[in-house]
């Protein structure tokens, strides 16, 4: 297991991708949720020292260069800022962080800087970049009182440690826990809390859950694998009750190994969520290629496609939600779904193709207007311009 104090003396492994797939979503959603003509304000919740002991940019500076590039061009809408909250490292925070407009560091926890978030005007769009150490300053009531809040939009991205919580939970449960991770050579960043209670745990959880499937696993009813799993699904449930749609990206170290962290995207915008699954679906591919052909060995993690076993089939896989849904739905609704089911494996323009080849023989895509202002018989799959729906063709 790795020592936090280490964390910033090299960036590497999943710091180095987590941040990329951030960087790279930012540049869509700010030219969009500007285009709201309300503020922006997104908050690195867990900030860290800005940058790396090696020279890597992380989180704060990450954003930072986001808001200076709007500042700089020609927008309409500059007004966007970043907050950043950071418990240890305020001081290389700011200075790192000196000479980037519109920045502001808040020393402390993230819990005593929630006040500050619930003053800011409602009139706000919100994203929370949310990447601790472990889990236990993840409350889930903090995430209840933003979302009371209504903020005008609320997005979330949040590193979850889901491995680290099966940890935590299975030595306050008294399971011979030191066997069972002996072999967990991830490098985690985990901070052991002798002070830690169940009860604390059930408010990280939001809920009671979590010990029922550990039971579960020390009755040798189910295996830690699926325990991970089932311990996920049920905390999506709980992050559901704050957002619409929520997408959760297991990420394993390892082919075939149990999901040692979970990137979470949470929106209530379709529009938001489709962004932030297609842009990370096509990073990831990006990464993915860059490594196999040598080039750069940025990762050594696993792509996240629990759901997808060899040979599947992505037609099935569309037919499969549209019957799950009585056999229509409105096209950017069925992306949405199939972003919830399949994860990041495939992109939107992956799965339009796919739909393209189906019209017709398994699928009917019917567009309003039917035909293009030239008089053309209308053939996009563009939910902008046309109110498309799909269905299953009987
Ligand atoms: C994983 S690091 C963040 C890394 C950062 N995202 C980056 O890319 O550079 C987590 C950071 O949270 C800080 N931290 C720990 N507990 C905290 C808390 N309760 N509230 C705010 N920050 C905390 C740690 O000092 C550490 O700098």
């Amino acid at each position: 297991m790795g020592h936090t104090k280490d964390f910033f003396k090299i960036k590497k492994g999943w710091s180095l991708q987590k941040d990329e797939i951030f960087d790279r979503y930012l540049v869509p959603y700010i030219a969009k949720i500007l285009k709201t003509r309300r503020p922006l304000v997104i908050i690195d919740c867990f900030a860290g020292k800005g940058r790396f002991d090696d020279g890597h940019t992380g989180s704060p500076i990450i954003i930072a260069n986001h808001i200076r590039s709007v500042l700089a061009n020609d927008n309409q809408n500059k007004d966007i800022r970043g907050l950043f909250i950071e418990r240890n490292y305020t001081k290389e925070l700011e200075t790192n962080l000196r000479g980037y407009e519109n920045c502001e560091v808040l020393p402390g926890t993230f819990e005593e800087n929630i006040g500050k978030i619930l003053a800011l005007n409602s009139r706000c769009n919100l994203f929370l970049y949310i990447d601790p150490y472990g889990i236990k300053c993840l409350d889930f009531q903090q995430f209840e009182r933003i979302k009371a809040k209504n903020f005008s939009s609320l997005e979330m991205l949040l590193n979850f440690n889901s491995f680290g919580f099966l940890r935590e939970g299975c030595r306050l449960l008294k399971l011979n826990y030191e066997s069972l991770f002996s072999d967990d050579q991830s490098g985690d960043e985990y901070e052991l809390d002798e002070a830690n209670t169940k009860e604390r745990m059930n408010n990280i959880a939001h809920g009671e859950y979590w010990q029922s499937i550990i039971d579960d696993y020390k009755n040798d009813k189910i295996g830690m694998f699926r325990a991970e799993e089932l311990f996920l699904n049920e905390y999506v449930k709980q992050i559901k009750n704050l957002f619409t749609y929520v997408v959760n990206i297991p990420i394993r170290l390892e082919s075939g190994n149990i999901p040692k962290y979970r990137l979470i995207f949470g929106s209530n915008h379709q529009e938001g969520m489709i962004l932030m699954a297609d842009s990370m679906s096509r990073i990831w591919n990006e990464l993915k290629n860059i490594q196999r052909c040598g080039q750069k060995v940025l990762f050594e993690c696993e792509f996240p496609d629990s759901s997808i076993q060899p040979g599947f089939d992505l037609k099935e896989g569309i037919l499969n939600v549209l019957k799950e849904h009585k056999k229509s739905l409105p096209l950017q609704e069925l992306l949405v779904k199939l972003f919830e089911k399949y994860g990041i494996a495939f992109s939107k323009k992956e799965y339009e193709g796919k739909m393209k080849e189906m019209e017709g023989n398994q699928i009917i895509i019917d567009r309003e207007p039917a035909y293009t202002e030239g008089g053309r018989k209308a053939t996009a799959l563009d939910y902008r311009k046309y109110k498309i729906t799909v269905s299953v063709k009987c």
